[in-house]
């Protein structure tokens, strides 16, 4: 191994208050914890249907349940953490102290399709500070700008964390040993980009500005973007968010003609914000549509959906422009 810094080593240096470091570390240690838990797979017995539903009427797997217990016991026992919201928990929970000053919300397994066919899957966090020691909905609801921190856990071929505290965007892999090393220090966004990512499948219920972006892109080099585009789409926006970081890229899951009544599928709180919030600290660009910032939405509901155009930050403007 070479001296690389560890996740205290590093932490310990970020300029930031330590209630959060510790919020930080009890979430990198739950990743650690649920990454165990995967990397098991049939031989933890964490695969399949848990046979619930969720508040968002899709099927739980027992992993999402696993996962969300995990995170939920271990911020909640915290006594910095005064409370928290899941995608698999209808209501938040507020901490049985008193002490706690922030405010967590979290999508404990980010595709959950992928768990049993082994492909990559992720949980994503978003920190926020709170108003109150026994905080209700309403506490939770800020803007995505004011996340204190967010990043995510991606449990692929390596097991990475990927962080922001506001001060640009840093990774992290679990070592063997079960610690977490520095690996990606500053991790950056390339402006420009051949690669998009979205669901194909949905393509004759996309609004007229998808259609003729994802077109243009399709066109290639005989097009008007005179360049041929690569497609990826891995099912989980944690993996596809992951590589954009890594290597540049767009990722759309726009509003479609499904179910018109809902503005997306992804969820404002917990996927919407908080890779925004990375995106944006890496060079990016992370919208609803292609102009307004994601992070700028006033939200109405725990569980409320968005429209989500990231990645790239010149890619990102040929949406808007199409
Ligand atoms: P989750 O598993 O937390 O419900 O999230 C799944 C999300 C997101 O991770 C992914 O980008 C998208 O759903 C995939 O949607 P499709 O199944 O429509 O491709
Ligand atoms: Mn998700
Ligand atoms: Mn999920």
């Amino acid at each position: 191994m070479t001296d690389r810094p560890s996740f205290d080593a590093h932490l310990a240096a970020v300029q930031a208050p330590d209630g959060l470091k510790t919020v930080l570390e009890v979430l990198a240690q739950t990743c650690a914890e649920i990454s165990d838990l995967v990397a098991g797979g049939a031989l933890s017995g964490v695969l399949g249907a848990s046979g619930a539903v969720n508040v968002q009427d899709e099927e739980q797997k027992k992993l999402d349940v696993i996962a969300n217990d995990i995170l939920t016991d271990a911020l909640l026992a915290s006594p910095v953490v005064a409370g928290v919201g899941s995608e698999e928990m209808d209501v938040t929970q507020p901490a049985a102290h008193a002490t706690g000053e922030y405010l967590v919300m979290f999508d404990p397994l980010d595709g959950s399709s992928n768990i049993d066919i082994n492909a990559p899957v992720g949980t994503i966090f978003s920190v926020l500070k709170g108003f109150s020691p026994t905080p209700t909905e309403a506490d939770f609801l800020q803007p995505g700008r004011r996340q204190v921190a967010a990043g995510y856990a991606l449990y692929g071929a390596q097991t990475m964390l990927v962080l922001t505290t506001g001060a640009g965007v840093t990774g992290f892999t679990l070592a063997a040993d079960g610690s977490w090393v520095l690996t990606h220090p500053d991790i950056r966004i390339p402006a420009d980009t051949k690669e998009f990512a979205i669901n194909m499948s949905n393509q004759r219920h996309w609004a007229g500005g998808v259609q003729r972006y994802i077109a243009a892109c399709l066109e290639g080099a005989d097009g008007p973007r005179g360049k041929n585009f690569n497609m990826r789409w891995v099912a989980a926006m944690v993996a596809d968010v992951h590589r954009i970081l890594m290597r540049g890229g767009v990722f759309l899951y726009p509003w479609d003609r499904r179910e018109p009544e809902k503005a997306g599928k992804l969820r404002l709180m917990y996927e919407g914000n908080p890779m925004a919030f990375l995106v944006e600290q890496a060079g990016g660009k992370a919208t609803l549509d292609g102009v307004a910032s994601i992070l700028d939405v006033v939200p109405e509901r725990l569980h409320q959906r968005i429209p989500v155009a990231l990645g790239s930050a010149n890619e990102v403007d040929q949406i808007a422009a199409a």
